[in-house]
């Protein structure tokens, strides 16, 4: 049994370096997923995240109109040129199954207002329908997706910049109220129209650019709003941003991960870029392969998923140097998807930037990031280890002790994630957490780290 997290537990988050976003959001025992129900979304661990609109066509990022003031009839005018005609969008089931992805998540409409699909419930009809391209992208992402045996994501911003009664709220409710009524009707669409939608990713429930999603609840309901979700799609994993606590937590950026296994569900939103914007920009700098594999490992043995994003062109090319990492993330995926896909983390708490666990029953996964300060930690296991062997190539040797068992594993030098497989006598019991506080990390850690 996992604890909840409740609100000062939650805050001390912040203090760590996960920054969990939307904390606080209001609660609904009926709309939220039960652990076993949340079992299929655990088990993805790694996810595409696309953000693709009008913005995609000047490069600047998808927050361009807002930052530029661009106006809105000229930013409308965008639609014109918006035709991306030899694009079909299997190119990104594509390269998400080309890096082992189980997942993805499409902004179907960011915060400039623009919907990638049909639908009539656009204020002003602004889609991508209605655009030059005359298409409903968010029909052919869904079939491609399904299609490809990936699970179905939807991004979709309730605020829109378009709306006065955005950046005023309370002065222009009447304004305000037609932008909510817009977020209804066309989350109602998405997850009516489309079939089984796996993941609602909302972003943007904020007002006026202050204060906390949360903080936006008394105009959005987003209690409402979401039982409009389980309505259709009962099984829909939900994440906070929307006012509602949700089903998972967002640790949103390129920093790095640390700390104790997240005793709740829970994703890594970045981008496979500098992370300067998440729209399309060109020649970004991509992230290295070490770089993405640290960043998975160090994302798994603490429990969480990891979504990972790009920003394709006006023609709906994802950058060429993306999507070569993403097929050298595969190779590492396919070969050694047994230590990461529908694992949970554990049994051990993970040293930063040494190594963590992951496993499944009686297997236990080490990911090791660093073999020799590894050498010198005794580990203690929950049952007997029975046998060990290392994955990614070398060899192990276990020296057993009083305070628990040393790994000296002879590894490839230029190994980014040495993973030893052991076998325990017995399945690993469930973790257990009774108490959760980045500050104060468990005496388990804490003896371990003073072993360094
Ligand atoms: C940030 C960006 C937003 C982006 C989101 C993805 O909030 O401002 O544009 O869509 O991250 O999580």
């Amino acid at each position: 049994m996992i604890k909840k997290m409740t609100g000062d537990e939650l805050k001390s988050m912040l203090k760590s370096n996960i920054h969990f976003k939307s904390l606080g959001g209001l609660k609904a025992d009926d709309l939220k997923l039960t652990e076993a129900q949340l079992v299929p979304w655990r088990a993805m661990k790694l996810g595409l995240f696309i953000h693709w609109g009008l913005y995609s066509i000047l490069g600047r990022g998808e927050w361009v109109r807002h930052n530029e003031k661009i106006p809105q009839e000229e930013y409308a005018r965008l639609a014109e040129r918006f035709n991306p005609r030899d694009f079909s969008v299997q190119t990104w089931v594509d390269a998400a199954r080309s890096a082992g992805m189980r997942y993805m998540v499409l902004t179907a409409r960011h915060h400039d207002g623009f919907a990638l699909w049909d639908s009539p419930g656009s204020y002003g009809g602004f889609t991508s329908q209605n655009s030059a391209a005359g298409r409903d992208f968010v029909r052919e992402y869904t079939t491609a997706c399904r299609s490809a045996g990936l699970a179905v994501g939807l991004y979709y911003s309730p605020m829109d910049w378009r709306f006065p009664g955005y950046f005023k709220p309370k002065e222009l409710l009447d304004n305000a109220l037609l932008m909510k009524k817009q977020c209804h009707d066309q989350v109602e669409e998405l997850v009516s129209r489309y079939g089984k939608i796996d993941i609602i990713w909302y972003d943007g429930a904020w007002l006026a650019h202050s204060g906390s999603d949360p903080d936006g609840a008394w105009l959005w309901d987003p209690i409402a709003l979401n039982r409009t979700v389980r309505r259709h799609n009962p099984l829909t994993a939900i994440n906070p941003r929307s006012g509602l606590e949700g089903d998972f937590f967002c640790d949103e950026g390129s920093h790095p991960v640390k700390g104790e296994i997240v005793p709740v569900p829970w994703e890594k939103n970045m981008c496979l870029g500098s992370g300067v914007s998440w729209g399309y920009i060109p020649d970004d700098r991509v992230m290295t392969l070490p770089e993405v594999i640290t960043m998975l490992v160090n994302v798994i043995v603490r429990d969480g998923n990891l979504l990972l994003n790009v920003g394709p062109d006006a023609d709906g090319a994802i950058p060429a140097e993306m999507v070569e990492r993403l097929g050298e993330l595969g190779r590492f995926t396919s070969r050694y998807g047994e230590s990461i896909f529908a694992t949970r983390a554990g049994p051990l708490q993970p040293v930063d930037d040494v190594f963590g666990t992951t496993y499944r029953d009686r297997t236990v996964y080490l990911h090791i990031l660093d073999t020799d300060r590894l050498a010198k930690l005794p580990l203690v296991f929950p049952s007997d280890v029975l046998s060990a062997e290392v994955l990614t190539g070398g060899r192990v040797t276990l020296a057993r002790g009083e305070e628990g068992i040393c790994f000296q594993v002879a590894a490839e030098p230029d190994a980014i994630d040495t993973i030893v497989r052991l076998q325990l006598a017995e399945p690993v019991p469930p973790l257990v957490f009774d108490r959760f506080d980045f500050q104060k990390p468990a005496p388990k850690a804490a003896s371990v780290k003073e072993a360094l």
